[in-house]
């Protein structure tokens, strides 16, 4: 790990767009799904530098609810992908502190891939060393809108009213009510959009940015962005004195 990665200024909260699976492969002549495999391989190596890097909590973004309209090899390849990851890596996460979690709509997801994040959840519950949140069939849209909808069931039912509405309460009813605010969004690939990832989360988070395909994204790198994180002002909406 680079010296320059100054654990003490770095972001608790760091929250990934990973961009540039597919034209990763592209490149290589290769399936797309051959670029999603290589990016498995990446999160592990993140995941693996978070605490060396002071980072507490790491949130990627997985599959989003636009991924569905993909083809349907590359969904049902991303999703048995998914299936084998939690299966493979499992026991590594429990035992490394890491504590997991998975933010987004479990409804379209199968069952089995169900029950094992449902699993992954409960057996790293205990864990504090890193948290990290998996963003699966997840859109900041759709977040909003279901917390909404509860939000409007506990009115409806008589446990809340209307003047109990403000932003508040609104966050305790998100997928993320348990999680700080990101402090920097990352995302690879070139591409500068935020494609409807953490859209309350992200009010006051910076972002960045990165050439590099997510493939290529080493902890080195990762690092690297950390450290230029550091020295930048935040203000949070007010003026500096
Ligand atoms: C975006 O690249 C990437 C995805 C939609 C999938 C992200 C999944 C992984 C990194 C695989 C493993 C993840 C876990 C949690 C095991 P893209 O396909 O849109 O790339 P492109 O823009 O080059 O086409």
């Amino acid at each position: 790990m680079p010296k320059d990665a100054d654990a003490k200024t770095n972001p608790a909260h760091v929250a990934i767009i990973m961009d540039g699976n597919g034209r990763w492969a592209q490149k290589r002549g290769r399936p797309r799904l051959f670029g999603h495999h290589a990016g498995a391989r990446r999160v592990r190596e993140i995941v693996k530098a978070c605490p060396d890097l002071g980072v507490k909590y790491l949130t990627i973004f997985a599959f989003s609810t636009e991924n569905w309209k993909r083809t349907q090899t590359e969904v049902a390849g991303l999703m048995s992908l998914f299936r084998k990851y939690l299966e493979r890596e499992a026991q590594e996460l429990f035992e490394s502190g890491v504590c997991v979690r998975f933010i987004g709509d479990r409804i379209r997801l199968d069952d089995k891939l169900v029950t094992l994040m449902d699993d992954l959840e409960l057996r790293t519950a205990g864990n504090d060393l890193v948290h990290l949140t998996v963003a699966l069939n997840y859109g900041g849209r759709d977040e909003v809108t279901r917390a909404a909808k509860r939000l409007a069931y506990e009115i409806e039912q008589g446990r809340l009213t209307h003047d109990d509405v403000d932003a508040e309460t609104l966050s305790k009813f998100l997928d993320t009510h348990v999680l700080p605010d990101p402090d920097l969004v990352i995302r690879t690939s070139g591409e500068a959009r935020i494609s409807n990832f953490l859209l309350w989360q992200s009010a006051y988070a910076e972002y960045e940015f990165i050439d590099t395909l997510w493939p290529d994204f080493t902890a080195d790198e990762f690092a690297k962005v950390l450290a230029s994180f550091g020295g930048r002002e935040r203000r949070f909406g007010a003026v500096l004195t």
